[in-house]
């Protein structure tokens, strides 16, 4: 996993590359210990955190993304005190609030993945009129994964598909490969999502924290040692610039890979 340091450091370009993934997902990390280090509470850091993903949020779409997914809220996040896990709740429910119109103006349709039924009902509704009121936006796809476990939902299709097996929808001893990637999948909250071409964390550290188990088998990840609430659009496409000059070989030689490019 390449870490932001040395060669594989990002060069600082400023402006976005035509190689574009597809769909960037980040894992923003290190709002905690940035309001530490100022001394105030970790609160202030989900504050500015919030600021940093608008930001982050307008500038995707600005350049082009097709897809940007923000892991917002893990499903073990409820494991943190009361007091943080309540201050972010309402954060996200002011911010739906405040943001919905800037969606729509730039075209941007909001999406959600995750345990939301065990959201606050107040944060459900702004969560769902947010994906109602962004619907027919056809820009980028922005997706919150809230109360999101990688684990937790591999489990769910999992079941699923034992059940499909048991009422004999399939016979467990001939499926193939791809038909169980194409079942699964279908069970998965990504369904209808492409898997992340770059997958971006903060704050340095060099773990995925349950995100994207299974949609991360290729994703090209980046780790910056910047905190989230410091990560801003230069950091950004210093990312893009480093993921378009990876060489995605899926398995294959590179000397397949440039075989196949060749016309
Ligand atoms: C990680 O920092 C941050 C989270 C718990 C999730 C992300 C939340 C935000 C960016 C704020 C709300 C966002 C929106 C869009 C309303 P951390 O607390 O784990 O930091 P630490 O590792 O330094 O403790």
């Amino acid at each position: 996993m390449p870490v932001n340091n040395d060669d594989s450091k990002p060069q600082n370009k400023q402006s976005a590359p035509s190689k574009l993934p597809k769909h960037v997902a980040i894992i923003m990390d290190g709002n905690g210990r940035w309001a530490e280090l100022r001394g105030r509470n970790r609160t202030f850091g989900h504050l500015r955190g919030a600021r940093i993903a608008r930001e982050i949020i307008e500038a995707s779409s600005k350049i082009g993304l097709q897809e940007l997914t923000l892991y917002t809220f893990s499903s073990e996040n409820w494991l943190r005190p009361l007091e943080e896990v309540s201050f972010l709740m309402a954060l996200l429910s002011r911010h739906l609030k405040r943001e919905r119109a800037t969606l729509v103006k730039n075209n941007i349709r909001f999406n959600a993945i995750g345990e939301l039924s065990r959201l606050p009902a107040a944060v459900r509704e702004e969560v769902d009129l947010t994906i109602a009121t962004t619907a027919h936006c056809t820009g980028m796809r922005l997706t919150f994964a809230l109360s999101y476990g990688g684990r937790q939902d591999i489990l769910a299709a999992a079941r699923t598909l034992a059940y499909q097996a048991q009422s004999g929808e399939f016979d467990p001893n001939t499926l193939s490969q791809e038909d169980f990637s194409r079942r699964f999948e279908d069970q998965l909250m990504t369904n209808g999502m492409s898997d992340p071409d770059l997958i971006i964390r903060t704050s340095g550290e060099s773990r995925l924290s349950n995100f994207f188990l299974w949609q991360s088998a290729y994703s090209e990840i980046l780790i910056t040692s910047a905190l989230w609430p410091d990560y801003n659009e230069s950091e950004l496409l210093s990312a893009l610039q480093w993921y378009a000059n990876r060489e995605r070989r899926f398995g294959k030689t590179s000397a397949q890979v440039m075989a196949e490019l060749t016309p």
